[in-house]
């Protein structure tokens, strides 16, 4: 039975079917916003290269804009003067359509310039190189996206070499010691990829490069997962899992043992009658 597990990331509409219903179980995106107006126009206030009259930003990963549109918006407030061209590196088609439509309805106030790259951070930097060219950001983000590349310490290294004098870097990924790193560290290698489950602190370290941490707690709930039959709750089990079908493509033991974990202390816990994970995450600043 094995055999017939599939990755979410195999099939872009499936994913985005998936993380959508994700997003709108969770409230990290209210988290993540308080964070953006708390503590990044203070990350973003140094950022800028002395006698510029433009910034340079990249979004990695960006999915369908919404968080780079507030950070765009943020980095705009703290430095009124300066133009901003930003760079989107984004392969799913899907997500590109939106993230365009999002820009016509939000940004005409903003004084923004958009490059779309439909394609991998892989492929980025590939078509970079061949072309020679090196263009340095002053901030670049790369936001819940490192699960998915063919290596993180590649991935970092690479983007922050592109960084411009005062560059910062963000990273953000699910919380070291939350439920989604407890889950992807018990069953990874038993699920597709072992993709969730990362160290960036540890290869920062190992990479000696200085970083600041933030936390940012968030909610998860996943009722509906224990309703056998119950369309979303198959969607965000796929989505936990990031397998097609998990309910009907895992082996019945793996299957037995997730859906028993998930309803485990302390990563979980019930609240007027909802089961609520801990979907807490981490955001990483990295200096130039
Ligand atoms: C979990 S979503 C996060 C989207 C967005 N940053 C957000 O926080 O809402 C991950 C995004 O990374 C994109 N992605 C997957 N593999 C990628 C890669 N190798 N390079 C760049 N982006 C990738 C996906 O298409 C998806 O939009």
């Amino acid at each position: 039975m094995n055999s017939i597990m599939e990755s979410i990331t195999s099939d872009f509409s499936y994913y985005l079917k998936t993380f959508n219903l994700y997003l709108d179980r969770t409230n990290d995106h209210v988290h993540m916003a308080k964070f953006n107006a708390e503590y990044l126009p203070d990350i973003v206030a140094s950022i800028g290269k002395e006698g510029s009259s433009s910034l340079n930003v990249l979004g990695v990963g960006s999915g369908s804009g919404k968080t780079d549109l507030e950070i765009l918006g943020k980095i705009q407030c703290k430095h009124p003067g300066l133009s901003i061209q930003n760079e989107v590196v984004e392969p799913n088609p899907e997500q590109i359509s939106s993230y365009k439509a999002f820009v016509k309805e939000k940004s005409q106030s903003l004084n923004i310039s958009f490059t779309w790259n439909q394609m991998t951070s892989e492929e980025y930097e590939k078509k970079a190189k061949e072309r020679n060219e090196v263009k340095k950001f002053d901030f670049i983000h790369m936001i819940h996206m490192l699960y998915y590349v063919e290596s993180v310490q590649d991935s970092i290294k690479y983007f922050h070499n592109l960084l411009e004098t005062n560059g910062k870097l963000l990273i953000v990924t699910v919380s070291d010691g939350g439920g989604w790193q407890s889950l992807w560290k018990t069953f990874g290698s038993r699920f597709i990829n072992s993709c969730v489950y990362l160290d960036v602190c540890k290869i920062l370290d190992d990479m000696s490069i200085n970083y600041q941490i933030y936390e940012v707690s968030a909610d998860l709930d996943i009722t509906e997962c224990f309703i056998e039959g119950n369309e979303k709750g198959e969607l965000l089990l796929d989505f936990l899992t990031h397998i097609i079908n998990f309910r009907k493509t895992a082996p019945p033991d793996l299957k037995a043992e997730v859906l028993q974990y998930l309803l485990q202390t302390p990563y979980s816990r019930e609240e007027n009658g909802k089961i609520i994970f801990n979907n807490n995450s981490q955001t990483i600043v990295v200096d130039y």
